[in-house]
This record gives C-alpha cells, structure tokens and sequence, in this order.
C-alpha cells in the first residue's frame, strides 16, 4: 500500500568488546600483552611463557612455569584415530584447508574438555588446544609433502617439538638448530594475541552461542586464512618474488597508486597501526638472523624488501595514508629461509595465534554478563512493498 517506513536505527554507539589481555595503541605503534611491551617479549621470554601470561594475566614463578611446561608437553600427542582424517585430503591439499577441516574435530575425540560452562573442562581444552596444534600442524605439512608423520618427543621444548615434527624424516637423525628453534620461538610470541583482529572477534562471536571451543577456533582459522588478514604473509612473499629485483619496484608502485590497477602493497597498512608495526621491527631482526644463519644475507627478495620499503616510506601515496609494513611484510622471507614452503605460513600464523584466539574466548567465557553476539546493521534495502503475482509483473 506504499507506506514508507521512517528509518530510525535507534542506536548510537556500536559494542565495544572490554578485555584485559592486548593493548594496541595505533598511533603511537605501542603493543602490549598483559602490559608487558611486545619487544620485550620478544628479546627477553619464551612463547611458553607468553601463553601463561595471555591465559592467567601474570608472569609464572618457577613452579608456575614447569607445572605449565609439563601439561602442555604431555598432551601434544593426538588420538590414534585423528591420523586417519588426513586421508580424506587430497594430496594437493592446502594445508589451512586441513586445518579448518580437522581442529574443529578434536570435539569430537575430547568430551571432557568441551562443556562451556566448567571453568576445568575450559581450562583443559585450553591447554589441549595449545598442545595439539603444531602437532596437527606439522601433520599438514607432511601429508602435503607425502612424507611419514613424526610424532611430538617429550624432552624437546614446545619450538624445538614443532620444528622437528615438520622437518624430521625416519631416515636419519634429526639435529635441532637452536637459531631455528628460537627464531620459530620469537615468531610464534610476535603472533600470539593482536586485540579484537577479524580472527579473534570471529571466535568470540562463535564463542557466545556457546560452541565448543574446537570450534570456535576452527572459525578463528578460516578467517585467519583470508590475504587481508593471515594470509597476507604468503601475499606478501609472492609480490615480492614477483617483483623479483629491484629495477622493478617502481614499476610496481606505479601499479599501486594506479586507481584503475587494483592491487596493494602486502604485508603494508593495517587497520589499526598508523604508525610502524612494532612487530615489523622485531621480525625485521628475526630475518636478518634466519637469513645470516643460512648464509644467504644477500637474499635478493630480501634486498626488494629492503627497498621497497625505503621508497614507500618516502612515497607521498603511502605516506598520506599512515601506510606501514605490518608483521607480515618481513615474516614470509624469514619462514622461507627456515625451510617452511609458503602453504605453511598462515598455518604458523595460525599455530601461534591460538593462544591468543582461547584467552580471549576464556575471557568472555568467564564474564557472566555475557550475551550471544550480534553485530549491529544499517538496512538500506527497500521499503514495505505488497506480493505481485508473476503474471503481473512487467
Ligand atoms: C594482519 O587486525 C589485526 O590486528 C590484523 C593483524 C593481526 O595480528 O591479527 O595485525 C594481522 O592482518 C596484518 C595486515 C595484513 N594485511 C596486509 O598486509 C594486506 C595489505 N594491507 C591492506 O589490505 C590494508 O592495509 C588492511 C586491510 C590491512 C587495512 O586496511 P584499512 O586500514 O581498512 O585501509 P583501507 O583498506 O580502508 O585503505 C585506506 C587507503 C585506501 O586508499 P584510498 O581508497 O584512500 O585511495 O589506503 C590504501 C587503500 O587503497 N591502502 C593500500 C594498502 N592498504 C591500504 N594501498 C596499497 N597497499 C596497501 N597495502
């Protein structure tokens, strides 16, 4: 009958999510975990200890730590069942794509760990959840490398496990390289928690209709996955082997600032830093370390890096826009040079990042005010309008 309904949206301020866990200051290129500065964490913790931080919100003592230490080594086995999910991938599969397809199954082997409500099952699937993933992890890349699977060791630390998992083959001994250990280590702290990002929003809003929490992080990786988020470090890498020297870069930015050429700069700009990522400045260090304990100081992608870099950062296009390289920019040459195959990038992101994903969702878990989410939408489509009957209409 042609009424028009007056839009009044009825509200003003979108929810903003409270949480004790990250403090990003964008401007000012500040990130603190627990209060405590990320390249502090970096140069002086271990990602073990970061987890304890992100999850009980202090430094462990001693006891604390080797309590902590020894649950999460003793539960970094899977079941003997889990195994048989990977056969169902195809080979070529993508490794992020196992992982969305099996971390969600894990509520499937551990009952005990899956009420929402007991603050011990969630503590236990917390735990479970840090534990297993460099071992599905690992699993992954070596179904996708068609190489036997290398099962977690017990006297090994939590880097050291996942490396050796990823790189040991039956045929001979595997030597642990200790820069490899702590360069993995120091990439795994850098990644661990970064506030509301679109991952951990993504696995609080699942976390809130009160979904088990294998599946809540199983949704916090299929959005990781995407180039704009944790995707962005294989992006990333790519451009710049496509690039391939740096005669081409401003051919390269030219494409950039080009309206009509839609492509970006990966592993630069980010939604809250408009200033330097300071994770960027410690992975920068992590790369030239990897890359001197290679030999290969003189990698020519990492000399496009460099570059580049230089130039945007004098650009007026990147420069108007607070464009920065973000952690990603430098974290795909470094992966690389560990031996890691650009498939598993977002996967380590991925591996690192859930310690973050489940104290945030512990977070949540534990504020009784809690409600199922709802994010808040602006209709613009059309007014009330009557049925027409298909023979009417024109
Ligand atoms: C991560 O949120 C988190 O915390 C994420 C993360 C985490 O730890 O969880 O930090 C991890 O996701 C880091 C970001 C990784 N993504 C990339 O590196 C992909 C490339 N970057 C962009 O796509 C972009 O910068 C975003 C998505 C990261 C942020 O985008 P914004 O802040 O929403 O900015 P925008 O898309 O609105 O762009 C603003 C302007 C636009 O130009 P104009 O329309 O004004 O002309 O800046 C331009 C954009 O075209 N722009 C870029 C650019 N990023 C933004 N131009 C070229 N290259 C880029 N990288």
């Amino acid at each position: 009958d042609g009424k028009v309904f007056t839009y009044d949206p009825g509200f003003t301020s979108t929810a903003a999510c409270e949480s004790q866990i990250t403090y990003i200051d964008g401007d000012e290129g500040v990130l603190l975990y627990r209060g405590y500065p990320i390249d502090q964490l970096a140069e002086k913790s271990s990602f073990l200890e970061v987890c304890y931080l992100l999850a009980n919100g202090e430094l462990p003592n001693e006891g604390e730590f080797k309590r902590f230490e020894k649950d999460i080594t003793y539960h970094t086995m899977l079941h003997a069942q889990f195994d048989r999910f990977f056969d169902g991938f195809r080979r070529d599969a993508h490794p992020m794509a196992i992982m969305v397809g099996t971390v969600g199954a894990l509520a499937a082997f551990y009952h005990d760990s899956t009420d929402i409500n007991d603050r011990k099952q969630r503590t236990i699937a917390s735990h479970r959840l840090i534990a297993k993933m460099p071992t599905i992890a690992a699993r992954a890349f070596k179904y996708s490398i068609g190489q036997p699977f290398v099962s977690p060791r017990n006297e090994l630390d939590y880097a050291s496990n996942f490396l050796r998992q990823c790189f040991a083959v039956p045929a001979e001994d595997y030597k642990i390289n200790p820069v490899m250990a702590r360069a993995l280590d120091v990439f795994m702290i850098l990644h661990a928690d970064h506030e509301q990002n679109a991952s951990t929003s993504t696995v609080r809003l699942a976390g809130s209709s009160g979904a088990n929490p294998f599946a809540c992080i199983s949704s916090g990786i299929a959005c990781l996955w995407g180039p704009a988020h944790g995707g962005a470090n294989e992006a990333a890498l790519n451009m710049l082997e496509e690039i391939g020297t740096v005669d081409n870069i401003p051919e390269f930015i030219r494409r950039v600032k080009d309206p009509n050429d839609d492509i970006r700069l990966m592993g630069f700009g980010h939604r809250v830093y408009k200033n330097y990522d300071p994770r960027a400045t410690a992975m920068q260090k992590l790369c030239h370390m990897v890359l001197k304990e290679v030999g290969a100081e003189d990698n020519p992608t990492l000399k496009v890096a460099m570059e580049l870099e230089k130039i945007a950062l004098n650009d007026e296009y990147f420069v108007s826009r607070k464009l920065y390289p973000n952690i990603d920019f430098y974290s795909g040459i470094t992966l690389r040079a560990m031996g890691f195959p650009t498939s598993m990038f977002t996967v380590l992101f991925a591996v690192a990042r859930t310690v973050g994903w489940i104290a945030q969702w512990t977070e949540m878990m534990e504020d009784d005010s809690q409600k199922i989410g709802r994010p808040r939408q602006v209709y613009t489509g059309p007014t009330l309008r009557a049925y027409v009957p298909v023979g009417q209409r024109k």
